[in-house]
């Protein structure tokens, strides 16, 4: 038997996790999700869903990857034969992020490139959906071969080459770079952002409260929902990671880190986004309301747009587009292990083998978002994926090992044994009732609007 592999530190663990939970919906997903379901008093559920689903969840998920030392498949049939499957959906939806999160880093880093010169001239919009997708921009690499192909191709170079490293060498040594080097990054970006005209209007709208939303139950829906995308739990991530955590390891405290880690840097960047939007509203003569979006037209349309008017426009676009870079490369690299080293347990195969056959086939797949129609490929997907897919696989996990398997003392016990943080009733109550309760709900309303 090989010996299971470790990280190095406490640290490179607690990096790496960072680095899967702070990713492309820190930047560009949560800033919007809070000006619109409430703004200032969005943070009210929002720190209620981080402390009743949030950080409980990563206290369950870490404790089972320390305890049953495995990846998330077999995690569950040590827990129970008959819940392996939740192991497997869960690595299926990490594999199916797996194929079109990569076009994205493509872009990023090609907009990186773009931002010499601010390439995508006045146009952003037409710029990105015309020439960009549909390559015939001027650094088109000919009229074939889609401009993201190439982006592309060393995206994945750089994933194959840390995943082959392995978990010690590889992805820990990976995230102990990428991680500091997008905090300072990021940083810089937030103070630049809040120094320039508009940037306290922007503030102003983003942290004035709205009182009234907080009796809204679809604002508690988005406060529950971005805490689940963003602390990366129930996509088998974090049970995979933490079971390469030595035996003895402060899981309670761990994923108190990782949780405030990860909101602190979603803070920052509301207020980084909310300042830049402020100084684009003032400069257009708009309202922030008309500033206001997210996803890939507020990184890839607006932001450009943003970055031409700002001064020193060229740095500030690389700072911008690497530090997405970073935050999604650091996260492709935490789903792409979960279903390697699924896949590697369940055949017996050698590491290297389920790195070529999983990410092989990852790879190939990913090449048909990079054609013409991939954008809206990409949105079909991810908008199931994100709606359905984390609702139910989180809905799944919860009620399997709190109602059927009836573990959670036994993990709290194993929790309890290594932290001087203890944990208690609320622990118990917040995975077994509240967010049962909270995923049911969602799951019932996103099926009403999507029904409607
Ligand atoms: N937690 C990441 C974020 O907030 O951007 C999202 C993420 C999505 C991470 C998909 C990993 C992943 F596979
Ligand atoms: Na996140």
């Amino acid at each position: 038997m090989n010996e299971r592999s470790q990280w190095g530190t406490r640290l490179g663990f607690l990096l790496a996790a960072i680095g899967s939970a702070v990713g492309l919906g820190n930047i560009w997903r949560f800033p919007a999700t809070a000006y619109e379901n409430g703004g200032g008093a969005f943070f009210i559920p929002y720190l209620f869903a981080l402390l009743t689903a949030g950080i409980p969840i990563l206290i369950m998920e870490f404790t089972i990857g320390n305890k049953y030392r495995s990846s998330a498949p077999r995690s569950f049939s040590k827990i129970s034969k008959g819940m392996e499957w939740i192991g497997w959906w869960q690595v299926l939806i990490s594999f199916v992020i797996s194929t079109y999160y990569p076009i994205i880093i493509a872009w990023s880093l090609m907009f990186a490139y773009y931002s010499f010169g601010t390439k995508w001239g006045a146009d952003t919009s037409s710029f990105f959906f015309n020439d960009f997708l549909s390559m015939t921009d001027p650094g088109s690499f000919g009229s074939i071969v889609p401009n993201v192909l190439i982006p592309l191709l060393i995206v994945w170079t750089i994933v194959f080459f840390i995943m082959g490293k392995g978990v010690k060498k590889g992805i820990e040594i990976a995230n102990r770079i990428f991680i500091p080097t997008l905090m300072i990054i990021f940083l810089i970006i937030v103070i630049c952002a809040v120094t320039l005209p508009g940037a306290l209007e922007g503030l102003n709208a983003f942290f004035e409260p709205n009182w009234e939303s907080i009796m809204d139950g679809s604002v508690w829906v988005a406060a529950y929902g971005q805490i689940f995308f963003s602390l990366s739990i129930a996509f088998a991530i974090m049970i995979t990671y933490s079971s390469y955590l030595p035996k003895k390891s402060d899981i309670t405290n761990n994923a108190f880190i990782t949780g405030f880690a990860n909101s602190s840097f979603e803070l920052l960047a509301g207020i980084g986004v909310f300042a830049i939007l402020g100084f684009m509203a003032l400069q257009s003569g708009s309202s922030i309301d008309e500033v206001v979006t997210s996803g890939v037209g507020l990184a890839f349309v607006v932001f450009p747009e943003i970055i031409s008017q700002m001064p020193a426009s060229s740095l500030f676009g690389i700072l911008f587009f690497v530090s997405l870079f970073l935050a999604g490369i650091s996260s492709m690299i935490s789903i792409t292990e979960t279903y390697i080293a699924g896949v590697q347990e369940k055949f017996s195969l050698s590491r290297g083998k389920a790195i070529l056959f999983g990410a092989g086939l990852s790879f190939i797949i990913s090449l048909f978002y990079a054609t013409q129609g991939g954008l809206v490929l990409l949105d079909t997907v991810d908008y199931f994926i994100n709606n359905y897919g984390v609702a139910l696989a989180g809905l799944f996990e919860v009620v399997a090992i709190a109602w059927f398997a009836r573990i959670l003392k036994d993990l709290q016990n194993h929790a309890d044994g290594q932290s001087a943080i203890k944990l208690g009733w609320w622990w118990r109550l917040s995975i077994g009732v509240i967010t049962p309760v909270v995923l049911g709900y969602m799951m019932l309303q996103n099926l009403r609007n999507d029904l409607e």
